[in-house]
């Protein structure tokens, strides 16, 4: 029997962050007010094939979830669609996947397919347009490294869960005179580690953009003593490559082709504690930051984001990204915003601010002391 309402289905895949669930709820109040019914694919796109499956979605089921982390449909960044999918490559999904997850949407009568995801996921997205599937992006990523939008949510939580790790260290470490160092997530871009370590008040920022030696940031440690400040905060982004230029890696990524990041923090506190002889702790903040409730921000945008999904596919404007472009939300092709890498400007405003006000990023002398001058 044909369904009376169009559906509009929706997924969410890669690594959860917080804000998925208020674009679910937008697209599921939003679609409701049109006249679509929704269906939300579990697990990423797992769900579009056996024998994962769907759950239905009504204004109901969706209410108050704005506030809640991670995704009610659950994620996936290892299943067999994002396995196929490489960091800097295309390769191209099973066909028999393909074949089955086109087929799965005609059979339920999904007008329109809403993917949230990351860089990964979009990939997936834009072959399924190219496969006629009527999909429209959605970008999400406490990295905030996505091409072709502003900013993406989960950001915004993501800084926050750091920089009230960075206020903690802050008195402990002043209380012990000891050297900290904070390992954030974000990829091989240094969005996490420069706003946090801007927020959180942090001495030395280590991030993949800029490249940093001990030298500097063992001179940046000893300017903080004479100027009688004990103690230094680091912050550094997981992906901060090594004066030697390697990144560190806590796996191999088993079978998402991409590398796990993790472990550069406790390199450079060993190597700073070795240097300057003095007791130096690391903390890893892992995936604190991409768990719990999104902040305020997070959650205007991503309700942003999930109301213009509809909009784009209630225009038929398919294999379109929604994206953050000041003051609107817009769209892009799907194919102008994947693989292209954001990272953080050497010469922007945030660096130059934090340089400013004497942050070191572990590249140039320290300033001669104020006394000196
Ligand atoms: O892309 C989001 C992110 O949290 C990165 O910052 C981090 O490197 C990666 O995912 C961790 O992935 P997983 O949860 O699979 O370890």
């Amino acid at each position: 029997m044909p369904h009376r309402r169009p559906r509009i289905g929706i997924l969410t895949g890669g690594g959860d962050c917080p804000g998925l669930n208020a674009v679910i709820r937008a697209v599921v109040k939003g679609g409701h007010r049109l006249g679509y019914e929704c269906l939300g694919f579990l697990r990423g796109y797992e769900g579009l094939v056996h024998p994962v499956g769907w759950t239905p979605l009504t204004p109901d089921t969706v209410a108050n979830i704005h506030g809640q982390g991670g995704t009610i449909l659950g994620s996936s960044n290892s299943g067999r669609f994002t396995a196929l999918v490489g960091e800097n490559e295309r390769v191209a999904i099973d066909p028999a996947l393909l074949a089955e997850a086109s087929s799965t949407l005609a059979k339920l009568g999904v007008c329109g397919l809403v993917c949230i995801g990351g860089d990964g996921s979009l990939g997936i997205a834009q072959q399924f347009h190219e496969h006629g599937m009527p999909v429209v992006g959605v970008p999400k990523t406490i990295d905030n490294d996505l091409g072709g939008t502003a900013t993406t949510f989960g950001f915004d939580s993501a800084v926050a869960t750091a920089t009230d790790a960075l206020d903690r260290l802050h008195t402990t470490a002043a209380s012990h005179e000891r050297v900290m160092v904070l390992e954030v997530m974000g990829r091989h871009a240094g969005w996490i580690a420069l706003h946090a370590g801007i927020a959180g008040g942090g001495d030395v920022i280590l991030i993949p953009e800029i490249a940093w030696d001990f030298g500097h940031v063992c001179a940046a440690i000893r300017a903080r003593e004479r100027e009688g400040k004990a103690f230094t905060l680091v912050v550094v982004a997981e992906g901060a490559r090594l004066p030697d230029g390697a990144t560190v890696h806590a796996g191999d990524g088993g079978k998402r082709r991409q590398v796990r990041l993790g472990g550069v923090g406790e390199t450079v506190a060993g190597e700073i504690a070795r240097r300057l002889d003095r007791e130096v702790r690391a903390v890893v903040l892992g995936h604190l930051q991409r768990g719990g409730p999104p902040t305020v921000f997070d959650r205007v945008l991503a309700t942003q984001f999930g109301a213009h999904a509809v909009r784009l596919i209630h225009e038929g404007r398919f294999g379109e990204m929604v994206c953050s472009r000041p003051p609107d939300i817009a769209s892009v092709p799907i194919a102008e915003a994947i693989r292209r890498l954001s990272c953080v400007d050497p010469a922007g405003s945030a660096v130059l601010a934090a340089r400013a006000l004497g942050i070191s990023f572990g590249d140039e002398p320290p300033l001669p002391d104020s006394a000196d001058r």
